[in-house]
């Protein structure tokens, strides 16, 4: 089985589903109870936190816990949103966002605030001049992915974050779910006020997340209740995920970063033998992407039909994010990239793992050359 759908979700290491199960079962007393079950499982959850909050080079105080990359974007974007309300109404985002980004964005656009959705130029990125461009006297809060779920392009995070250190009154989000342990990204001093992860996207389990709140910033809770999590995300913690989540992460920064030279390698194999093939465009920028994710549009051909051929082959990737895969239309984000032409919506997203090989690539490649002709061909007669 040959799996290039990491960017979906991503085989959970052993020694999370190990350190899962050993504390789902030996630890599973409520972090919240007074008796001995509750203070071994307060004080593993307080090492856990420890132990991420060393691997980010953050404060404790700083992380919430929550269940996952959507949960997170909805309480870092509504929570501090709600929380400034009094200040102004103006959010600034940009097109190319998850759609638990844009989603929340619209949401709230229903709910008094007005949002700017800054484009992006051919390589899919948004620029710092846009986002000064688009500051009103109302914005509290601008919200930018570091890389994008769909081409890997990655948003000059840093550099509007440092910029935004001079505006006060503006709240700074990023969306790191698809960056996180490969691509860097210091949050300390950063400019940056809040940020979202994923622990399903790095070898964590499903239902395991954490938002960075910067200290002294405010978010509005979206569950009311027992008031765990500073008050800020009420709920008995998952306590067997978060300690698997520390784990996943440890273990990815250092696999990743080893990996990186196969990383970069397969993504330029595949990139060249791409662009050597008629009829297939490359929509992934050569430069400043993240060295996981590889989109290309193989014109003349439906993705979910050469998704499916593969699939006969046992190769396994997909079209855009999981989550809006199932609907046939164009990608937004390519859209947003390069309009509505037939590259939007031809588009597959190839994403690797730091076990990814090169004989994978290549296996890949000898499976589109051998279906795409065919799938070109019924489709010319069916038009
Ligand atoms: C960039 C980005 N943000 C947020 C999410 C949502 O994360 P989750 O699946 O953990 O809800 C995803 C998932 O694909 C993503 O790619």
């Amino acid at each position: 089985m040959i799996y290039l759908d990491n960017s979906a979700t991503s085989l959970p290491y052993d020694e999370v589903l190990d350190t899962y199960q050993k504390t789902a079962i030996r630890h599973f007393g409520n972090p919240s109870s007074l008796h001995d079950y509750g203070s071994v499982a307060e004080q593993l959850l307080r090492k856990a936190r420890q132990s991420i909050a060393n691997i980010l080079d953050i404060n404790t105080g700083e992380l919430t816990f929550t269940s996952g990359g959507t949960e997170g974007n909805n309480l870092a974007i509504k929570g501090a949103a709600y929380a400034r309300r009094g200040r102004g109404n103006h959010i600034i985002t940009s097109a190319v966002e998850h759609p638990s980004v844009l989603e929340t964005c619209r949401y709230l656009e229903t709910h008094g605030f007005e949002v700017t959705y800054l484009p992006v130029d051919r390589e899919g990125r948004v620029s710092l001049e846009n986002v000064k461009e688009a500051i009103r006297e109302s914005t509290i809060l601008v919200s930018i992915m570091h890389v994008n779920h769909e081409t890997g392009a990655i948003q000059p995070v840093e550099k509007i974050g440092e910029w935004l250190k001079s505006q006060e009154k503006i709240r700074f989000h990023v969306d790191h779910v698809q960056g996180a342990t490969k691509v860097p990204l210091e949050l300390k001093n950063s400019g940056i006020d809040l940020c979202t992860f994923s622990a399903h996207k790095i070898h964590g389990l499903k239902g395991t997340g954490l938002v960075y709140i910067r200290n002294g910033v405010r978010v509005e809770p979206l569950f009311h209740g027992g008031g765990q999590e500073q008050n800020v995300r009420s709920g008995t913690e998952n306590l067997p995920g978060i300690v698997a989540f520390a784990k996943a992460l440890r273990l990815s920064f250092e696999r990743y970063q080893d990996a990186k030279d196969s990383l970069e390698k397969n993504k330029e194999l595949l990139i060249q033998a791409c662009r050597d093939r008629e009829g297939m465009v490359v929509n992934t920028p050569d430069e400043i992407s993240a060295p996981h994710i590889v989109n290309v549009s193989v014109l003349g051909a439906r993705p979910e039909i050469v998704i499916q051929a593969l699939t006969k082959k046992n190769i396994h990737v997909s079209s855009k994010s999981a989550c809006a895969s199932r609907l046939q239309t164009a990608s937004e984000v390519l859209a947003a990239q390069f309009g509505h032409e037939e590259r939007a919506e031809t588009g597959l997203r190839f994403s690797f793992s730091h076990e990814t090989k090169e004989a994978d690539i290549r296996q890949l490649l000898s499976a589109l050359d051998e279906i795409v002709p065919e799938i070109r061909r019924v489709n010319e007669v069916n038009v």
